[in-house]
């Protein structure tokens, strides 16, 4: 695909000017649980540092932020989101032509997208990541939305015993069940030599905030790597507690599907979504074959999960 398909689209309405970039951003929150709009910003303007200050407690306290008509290159995308923290090269999904560290994802007549199972992104790194920045380039005339849920909110709305329950148990996340399909044996052989499953809690502590937040994901968390340790008393013996570690696990996946914790986007070419991946997960309605949705996705690397 040439560079030129990923151009602003024409005739979107730029609202700002550039010579308002230091008036103040406006923020509204759009949904009880997570999400506010952000007004009053020009992203084609590299940020002054009290912006990029101000962006960045209003990503912590609402924990995804949308910005409408924001008519901006691959680059500046790239240098948005490189002001964050550094940016990730994705192994599988396809790149924009001339920034590796933007990945291409939607749909189009030929492939049905697949981030429709609620996610965050590349829990399967030792270092997952911090946040993401998503651009829509194109979307379909209907359909396509895009649902993010606070996981700190599902976290803390677990009855008190499965909070317990959850104290020092550890989960394996792997990068194949999700995209080995996408690849031959040679390809999932090197993968799983690059990338061996990584451990994290099933409840981390958010480095900025310290919220608690479930942190399991469906489409990359396999199973608990320590739960017989952790509730050995309770068995008779052998692999018994597998039945009861997977129901668990299943019934944590549930949570992101709450309505109540979730907020969801109906996009625009040019409006950008920056989530944290640290508190939050998110799904990729897919309802719109076969109509085109194209989107770039620049991802900043985060720290291990504690
Ligand atoms: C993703 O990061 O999973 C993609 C979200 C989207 O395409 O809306």
């Amino acid at each position: 695909m040439s560079e030129q398909a990923f151009a602003a689209a024409p005739n979107s309405p730029a609202i700002i000017h550039p010579g308002v970039r230091k008036a103040s951003f406006t923020v509204e929150p759009v949904a009880t649980c997570l999400g506010a709009e952000i007004g009053n910003i020009d992203l084609r303007v590299p940020l002054e540092d009290d912006q990029y200050l101000a962006l960045r407690a209003a990503l912590l306290k609402h924990k995804v932020l949308f910005f409408r008509d924001q008519d901006i290159s691959a680059a500046q995308q790239v240098a948005l989101a490189r002001r964050f923290g550094d940016l990730e090269v994705h192994p599988v999904f396809p790149h924009h032509p001339g920034h590796p560290e933007l990945v291409i994802l939607g749909g189009d007549n030929k492939q049905a997208a697949r981030e429709n199972i609620f996610h965050t992104d590349v829990s399967w790194r030792k270092l997952p990541s911090m946040g993401s920045l998503l651009r829509c380039v194109e979307c379909p005339p209907v359909g396509g939305d895009t649902l993010w849920v606070n996981m700190a909110a599902a976290y803390s709305g677990l009855p008190a015993g499965v909070r317990e329950r959850l104290a020092g148990l550890q989960a394996v996340h792997d990068i194949l069940p999700a995209f080995g399909s996408r690849m031959t044996a040679e390809q999932r052989e090197a993968r799983r030599q690059e990338f061996p499953p990584a451990t994290h809690p099933v409840v981390r502590t958010h480095p900025e905030t310290g919220e608690q937040i479930l942190y399991v994901n469906e489409a990359f968390t396999t199973h608990m790597s320590n739960y017989l340790e952790q509730h050995e008393s309770q068995y008779r013996f052998g692999f018994d507690f597998r039945i009861e570690e997977m129901d668990l696990l299943h019934y944590l996946f549930r949570q992101a599907s709450a309505p109540e914790y979730q907020v969801r986007l109906r996009w625009r070419a040019n409006t950008i979504a920056f989530w944290d991946n640290r508190s939050t997960q998110h799904y990729a309605v897919q309802d719109y074959f076969p109509a085109r949705r194209c989107m770039l996705r620049a991802t900043i690397i985060g720290d291990a999960p504690f």
